[in-house]
């Protein structure tokens, strides 16, 4: 399986902070945005990434991210000239994906919580094995806001609408998706939606009259994270420096998650630990991993 992971769009909800910086590159708490899903891919064990942005920022991405090797893993990167919807990011991907499955996910979205490997795990097995896409539901007060799913009474999805202005149900559809080789293939036959977006709602809806998706509940006490405003990026920093507070360990952190997996050495977890000096995040390599 390989990893698109959306960093463009234009972040007008962030203005005039996104004016002059790209919204994945602001920071949570002690570190930027964009490590946070990027973890996620690197926890479900996908080394093959596809880091899109437009033509404006990606060059900064490159220049924070390069091509992985850091960490293990193999990052690719490909220009989005206009914010035309997520599922165009199969379209751009299209080569870079071969006949692989795919997991997507958006730069601005931000995941903590039990049991997310063996989410991750399951989903990854579902599109490589059995097929089937896997899409994960979490509950919000804000559902207008979101592509949002219902069920009926046997807890069967039986629609996703995007941003419907009466929600039929309080369960958003998070930035996070799981596909077979065949999305891109859906992805190039769904229309521009009314915003002139190509949605990834559509690609979603295509799979579930399929009988080909999954809806996985993310339940109480998993946070998914909103960062779309000033007032909720702020809250995702408080979120993030509280755990890592207490529990003393770091949400995100690249190079501990290599390490775990075997990907790069102690030597070079505490290299770059000596490169990012004293700052909070540099401490934290050196003193964890001498
Ligand atoms: O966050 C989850 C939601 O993401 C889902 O519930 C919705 O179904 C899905 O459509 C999407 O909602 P938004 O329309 O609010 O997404 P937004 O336009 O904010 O873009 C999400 C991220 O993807 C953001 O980091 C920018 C990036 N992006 C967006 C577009 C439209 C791109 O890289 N390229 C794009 O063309």
């Amino acid at each position: 399986m390989k990893g698109i992971l959306l960093a463009g769009g234009k972040g007008t909800r962030l203005f005039p902070i996104t004016h002059g910086v790209s919204k994945q590159l602001l920071p949570i708490y002690d570190k930027p945005m964009v490590y946070y899903p990027l973890s996620v891919l690197m926890l479900a064990e996908i080394r093959n990434i596809l880091i899109i942005s437009t033509p404006e920022d990606l060059s900064l991405y490159k220049r924070l991210l390069g091509d992985g090797t850091q960490w293990g893993i193999s990052l690719q990167y490909a220009i989005q000239k206009k914010p035309q919807g997520l599922a165009q990011g199969f379209i751009l991907g299209k080569e870079f994906l071969g006949s692989s499955s795919v997991c997507m996910i958006l730069g601005d979205n931000v995941f903590y919580g039990p049991n997310l490997e063996t989410h991750l795990f399951e989903a990854k097995q579902n599109a490589t094995s059995n097929n089937c896409a896997t899409v994960f539901g979490v509950r919000v007060n804000n559902p207008s806001q979101y592509g949002v799913v219902n069920f009926d009474q046997n807890n069967q999805a039986i629609s996703i609408v995007e941003k419907p202005p009466t929600p039929s149900s309080n369960m958003a559809v998070a930035g996070l998706y799981f596909y077979p080789n065949s999305v891109v293939d859906i992805a190039s036959r769904i229309p521009f939606s009314d915003r002139g977006e190509l949605e990834i709602t559509s690609v979603n809806q295509t799979y579930l009259i399929q009988k080909q998706l999954k809806v996985v509940r993310l339940g109480k006490g998993f946070a998914w994270l909103d960062t779309g405003s000033p007032e909720s990026l702020l809250e995702a920093s408080q979120f993030i420096s509280t755990i890592e507070k207490r529990q003393g360990l770091k949400v995100a952190c690249l190079e501990e998650i290599a390490y775990e997996k075997g990907w790069i050495t102690k030597t070079q977890v505490l290299m770059r630990g000596n490169a990012m000096g004293l700052t909070p995040y540099g401490r934290y390599l050196t003193q964890r991993f001498s």
